[in-house]
């Protein structure tokens, strides 16, 4: 558990390791960003951003991207702080600014865990006519999926711990590292 004084000690205190460097990201958001850019090559998308998680990603996503498209922000709540686990429903907690209707849509998240969350979201959108949507996802922990989730483009795979950074935070702190670290167990 992190708090204010915790914090301050820095994030090289609850660092077991580097998951996922700062060059590694930086080339596979810009992979991703080129995919995106010729599979929408006559479309204008409009890319919906899981707050808060997403937004390091959704951000550098953008801007790798050479087509026109949109951008608009949404948020739900699944994890309460020192929560490790999902509990429930997720609850949306800031809608859309942007019709959907008749859109192209993809869905940027940070992290497909149990699924729940992204499932969820995909369901309410889906209800709004949207003329396509996608998922995009930085990161994929496969092993602890419950429901499906059709994920179209991926960023990593990655194994069953706790990771913070790039958007992912440990209690609301350290979302600003620009890597993806893994926790120290101990500190779980
Ligand atoms: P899901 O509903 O279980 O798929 O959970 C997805 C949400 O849980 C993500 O949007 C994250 O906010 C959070 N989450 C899951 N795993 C991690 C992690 O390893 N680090 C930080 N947040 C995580
Ligand atoms: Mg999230």
């Amino acid at each position: 558990m992190v708090d204010e004084s915790t914090a301050r000690l820095g994030y090289a205190h609850f660092l077991e390791r580097v998951l996922i460097d700062e060059d590694t990201l930086r080339a596979r958001v810009a992979a991703l960003g080129a995919q995106i850019s010729a599979d929408y090559a006559d479309k204008t998308p409009l890319l919906i951003c899981l707050l808060r998680g997403g937004v390091m990603f959704m951000t550098d996503l953008s801007r790798s991207l050479t087509i026109p498209h949109h951008l608009d922000f949404m948020a739900v709540s699944s994890y309460g702080v020192g929560a490790r686990v999902t509990r429930g429903q997720p609850r949306i907690t800031l809608d859309l600014n942007t019709d959907i209707r008749a859109r192209h849509v993809l869905l940027v998240e940070d992290i497909v865990d149990s699924g729940h969350t992204v499932d969820h979201v995909l369901r309410m959108l889906q209800t709004r006519d949207p003329a396509s949507l996608k998922v995009c996802v930085l990161l994929d922990k496969p092993s602890r999926r419950e429901v499906y989730v059709p994920i179209t483009y991926r960023g990593f795979e990655i194994p069953d711990v706790f990771v913070f950074g790039y958007g992912l935070d440990l209690d609301e702190y350290f979302r600003n590292l620009p890597f993806i670290g893994v926790v120290k167990q101990e500190l779980l």
